[in-house]
């Protein structure tokens, strides 16, 4: 059974890799020159850092496992520091019993071990999906043609699985344009911060709670396992905030990122270099949940994806896990 599998975060890598497994030849693509999608670690000058997915937990058995597959390999570890919360303007430690795990040297590490072993078009961009006599086509932006595969798997944002599942509406004679609500995922501004001198903190994570006018999470970059030793804050800002700045510079939100880190460690900081990244499609809406979208839209066409289950590494993971078997299913 030939299967192409469509993006290679979590999802993408989870699905392609129970197939692979099964005996299916399988084809992963992902438009990015490797894969992460969210998970992706930035390499900067001071080594990687995490501007997407910050950690993930794991609370399904079958997660689990595979989070101890992953920490075997040494791709995976324990985040161990403290974690804090900031609220109503008080920062307080707040330990909890949560096992949290990172990628090791990077996010995106545990991912790039998997898609070793898969046959895999980076750099390629999915434009177009036809239906063939034997299968699915596909063609990429630069005009090369995959295929036909007997399933095809769309582990994309919905907004872009909606333009791809249109482009093969586009070809038939009748409508069947699948409308998917592109408001699912909201943004998220990421700015990570070096500093010229350490504060001395020993916040690894802060909860931003309440209704802090711009942020939702920050976290102390060295305090994470396989990560840049120069003392960093990575900063997320909240989905309210990044919509209503989507357009900012990165002198206004280094300025901002500055002015907030400093009020919530209650000491001045100076900045010697910002980093920021703008995630389009970040976050699932709350009320997202009970939307009960199909994941087979077409026969041989499936979706997965943190959006159909919920905005988690974890959740993302089992999505496509789940696409996997009711496949293998068929066969
Ligand atoms: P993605 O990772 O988005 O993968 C989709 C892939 O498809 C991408 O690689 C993209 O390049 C590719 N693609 C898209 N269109 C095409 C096309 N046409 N052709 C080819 N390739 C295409 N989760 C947690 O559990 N813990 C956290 O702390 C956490 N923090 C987060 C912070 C931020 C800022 C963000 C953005 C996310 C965070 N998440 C967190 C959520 C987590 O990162 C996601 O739930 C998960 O990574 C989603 O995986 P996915 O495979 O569904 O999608
Ligand atoms: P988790 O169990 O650590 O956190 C879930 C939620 O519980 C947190 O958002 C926080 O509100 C609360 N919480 C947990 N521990 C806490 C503590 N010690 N003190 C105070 N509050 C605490 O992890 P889980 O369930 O795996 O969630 C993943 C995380 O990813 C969430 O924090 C979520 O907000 C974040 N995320 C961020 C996105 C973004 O775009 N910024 C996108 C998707 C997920």
């Amino acid at each position: 059974m030939k299967v192409a599998v469509i993006g290679a975060g979590i999802a993408g890598i989870s699905c392609a890799s129970a197939l692979h497994a099964a005996g299916c030849s399988v084809m992963l693509f992902d438009k990015a020159r490797g894969p992460g999608g969210r998970m992706t670690s930035k390499r900067t000058g001071h080594g990687y850092m995490d501007f997407g997915a910050q950690y993930f937990t794991a609370r399904h058995p079958k997660f689990q496992q595979q989070v101890a597959r992953w920490q075997q390999q040494g791709v995976v570890s324990r985040w161990l520091a403290p974690m804090y919360q900031y609220n109503q303007g008080q920062l307080s430690a707040s330990p909890d019993e949560q096992q949290r795990f990172i990628g090791i040297p990077a996010m995106h590490s545990p991912l790039k071990w998997q898609a070793q072993a898969i046959p895999s078009e980076m750099d390629c961009r999915i434009t177009l999906l036809q239906q063939v006599s034997s299968g699915w086509q596909l063609t990429s932006e630069q005009g090369q043609v995959f295929g036909p595969f007997q399933h095809v798997v769309l582990s994309i944002p919905p907004v872009q699985a909606a333009a791809l599942l249109n482009s093969h509406s586009a070809s038939l004679a009748t409508d069947t344009t699948i409308s998917l609500p592109e408001t699912l995922l909201q943004p998220c501004w990421a700015a990570t911060l070096v500093l010229a001198a350490p504060t001395g903190h020993a916040a690894g994570g802060i909860f931003v709670k309440g209704e802090h006018r711009s942020l939702s999470w920050i976290s102390r970059q060295n305090s994470k396992p396989g990560r840049a030793q120069v003392e960093s804050w990575l900063l997320h800002f909240s989905p309210h905030f990044s919509a209503s700045h989507l357009q900012a510079s990165t002198e206004f939100l280094q300025q901002h990122a500055t002015d907030c880190l400093s009020e919530i460690i209650g000491k001045p900081i100076s900045v010697t270099e910002a980093i920021c990244h703008r995630w389009l499609y970040a976050q699932i809406d709350a009320g997202a949940a009970e939307m009960n979208l199909s994941d087979n839209p077409h026969e041989g066409v499936w979706l997965a994806g943190d959006w159909m289950r919920g905005g988690r590494v974890e959740n993302a993971w089992l999505s496509g896990d789940d696409i996997a078997s009711k496949i293998l299913a068929l066969k």
